[in-house]
């Protein structure tokens, strides 16, 4: 097991990496403890913790909303849980969005720490401390930053993660290579999904490096004035065609991040879209869209990150440097009009909700 600590607004994170479930018993005794997790993690894996207090909750972004943080809220009054309680969120980003929102809310404030089961969980959702829930088209509208306590890895859990979703993790990996690692970014170049499935060091050392670049970033700026932004890259057009189509979030992080690529072109002198396309491709992400721009960009006003009528959007001034520039939102409009559909693209049907 390797221990890997990261301090953000003076509270200190350790992750446990390379760790098996066993070992919750030393972070957490059992009594304080009472865990969320979701229905297809339980099923593949609840009998590694029977006996446990355990809140199961249905799976699927569409649960992350207050009804189900209203849910959790009456499943822990029910279990006597006061303010030694500790959470500890068994699940993907869905399960460990709900459990550190929920802890930072129920009596004013829980401990808690997260075991995060999928690559996206894993490398992104688990590290930062920021934790919401969806309102409506909105994500992550309602949260709060707060640290866990700690983060266990136990990469055996990945053994039943469905393929679709080493693939939604895999943009995520890609992003941080992108912006960060161009050394990393070879390496995914080099090496393939079957790869890492099958070889079990090297996916440790894959999701230690996503750790640690993550980790870092979020050390250095926990309230995404700086760098943090830089893992946004991405994602401005992701969330907006995430929301408007039928896509998962790293098929749409992967076509926004092809498109921020294009943009890149505008305002840097990033030669490097074919690579990016080309390590998408290979990991079984899109990297086309038939979107309405039209649509995007109303989606894109209501956008957190737009400031009066430009917005902050990330870019890239080479493969693993990464750069914020400001563009007017009627430039950003034409850039996105401007950028071809392409062969192989995808023609998203309307998300109806
Ligand atoms: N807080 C943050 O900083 C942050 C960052 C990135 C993403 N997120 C959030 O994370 C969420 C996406 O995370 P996700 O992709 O992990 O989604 P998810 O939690 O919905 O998990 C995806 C699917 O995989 C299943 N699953 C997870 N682990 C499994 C396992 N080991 N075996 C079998 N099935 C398993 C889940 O039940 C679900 O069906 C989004 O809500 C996103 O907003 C948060
Ligand atoms: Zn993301």
């Amino acid at each position: 097991m390797r221990r890997l600590t990261y301090k953000v607004g003076g509270k200190t994170t350790t992750c446990y990496l390379d760790a098996g479930l066993s070992y919750l018993r030393m972070l957490s005794g059992k009594e304080q403890t009472v865990l969320i997790t979701d229905e297809h993690v339980f099923a593949a894996h609840g009998k590694k913790w029977g006996g446990w207090n355990t809140i199961v909750i249905k799976a699927g972004e569409q649960y992350k909303v207050q009804a189900t943080v209203d849910s959790i809220v009456g499943q822990l009054i029910a279990f006597g849980a006061d303010r030694k309680t500790r959470l500890v969120g068994i699940g993907g980003g869905v399960v460990t969005d709900l459990t550190g929102y929920v802890a930072a809310i129920y009596m004013r404030g829980l401990s808690f720490g997260f075991v995060p089961t999928s690559i996206l969980a894993m490398v992104d959702a688990a590290i930062g401390g920021k934790n919401g829930i969806d309102v409506g088209l909105y994500k992550n509208l309602v949260g709060t930053i707060r640290q866990p306590d700690f983060l266990l890895y136990d990469y055996s859990l990945l053994k039943s993660l469905p393929k679709s979703e080493w693939v939604n993790g895999f943009a995520e990996v890609i992003k941080h290579a992108a912006i960060r690692r161009a050394a990393l970014f070879s390496e995914l170049e080099q090496r393939s999904l079957p790869f890492y499935q099958k070889d079990r060091v090297a996916l440790a050392k894959l999701i230690g490096a996503n750790v640690r670049i993550k980790a870092a970033v979020v050390e250095k700026d926990e309230l995404e004035r700086g760098d943090r932004r830089l893992l946004n890259f991405g994602h401005t057009l992701g969330h907006a065609i995430e929301n408007l189509y039928e896509l998962s979030h790293g098929q749409a992080v992967a076509i926004g991040m092809v498109a921020a690529c294009r943009i890149s072109g505008e305002f840097t002198d990033f030669t490097g879209t074919a690579r990016v396309i080309g390590v998408l491709k290979k990991y079984g992400l899109p990297t086309h869209a038939g979107y309405d721009p039209k649509a995007v960009m109303d989606v894109l006003r209501m956008d957190k990150k737009r400031e009066k009528e430009s917005m902050n959007y990330v870019l890239l001034n080479k493969i693993g440097e990464a750069v914020v520039r400001v563009i007017p939102v009627a430039q950003l409009e034409q850039l996105l009009v401007g950028i071809p559909a392409g062969a192989g693209a995808f023609s998203g049907k309307t998300r109806a909700r």
